[in-house]
């Protein structure tokens, strides 16, 4: 399972990079909002130069024409960029003409292995089921992904699946032993999965110890 981080934010991206544990990002209008006012061209473009990989970015748009629309300009920007977009009808069906295109598309807001299905079908790049978003409302989140996971690889479907919405490191593992192709994980969230507490104990010990009988490292 690859990991892209679920941000905006310029500095969590550089700092998530560097431990090279990274291979995507991907944005939606809040996390982006979350970010203050700003040119959305200049932020996308300095995340395609740290990450080189694909970019999420969302069209806010709802009829086919004005998804059409922004999603060949946001692909324009960059080779990296991958357009979200929700699924609905208008969603599916811009879909189908972008595929054609070879404008790469990350379907987004995507509650069902059903949802996820039709995805595949129209051709979208990425599909990304919202696990924590089930989750709070009662579902079993990654059940949907495990569903999908199943349904695109019975029928040998190119679209890969994004679990989104991770809320916790647990989900993190979930989702990789559901064979989700992705998963798109918040910075606070990677660094608990870094994290753990033995290790930190671990390091202090060993150090105490070298300390005993060497001045300094070799
Ligand atoms: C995915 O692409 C979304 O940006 C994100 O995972 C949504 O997560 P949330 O439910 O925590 O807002």
């Amino acid at each position: 399972m690859r990991i892209f981080l679920d941000t905006a934010n310029i500095q969590e991206i550089r700092d998530a990079a560097r431990m090279g544990v990274i291979s995507g990002v991907t944005t939606n209008p809040s996390l982006v909002a979350k970010e203050g006012k700003g040119d959305l061209r200049d932020r996308v473009l300095e995340i395609c130069s740290i990450v080189q990989g694909p970019v999420s970015v969302e069209a806010v748009s709802l009829d086919v024409e004005g998804i059409l629309e922004e999603a060949r300009r946001l692909s324009r920007w960059s080779p990296h960029v991958v357009v979200k977009v929700p699924i609905t009808p208008a969603g599916l069906e811009a879909t189908a003409t972008l595929s054609k295109e070879g404008v790469k598309t990350n379907l987004t807001l995507c509650f069902s292995a059903n949802q996820a299905l039709l995805a595949a079908l129209a051709g979208a790049t990425y599909v990304s089921p919202f696990v924590g978003r089930l989750d709070d409302a009662g579902h079993d989140g990654m059940q949907v992904v495990a569903d999908a996971v199943e349904i695109l690889e019975y029928y040998e479907l190119p679209t890969q699946l994004i679990a989104a919405s991770i809320r916790h490191p647990l989900h993190s593992i979930a989702a990789a032993k559901a064979g989700a192709h992705v998963a798109t994980i918040p910075y606070k969230v990677l660094m608990q999965m870094v994290q753990h507490p033995l290790t930190d104990v671990g390091i202090e010990r060993f150090l105490a110890d070298w300390k005993k009988v060497m001045p300094a490292p070799v």
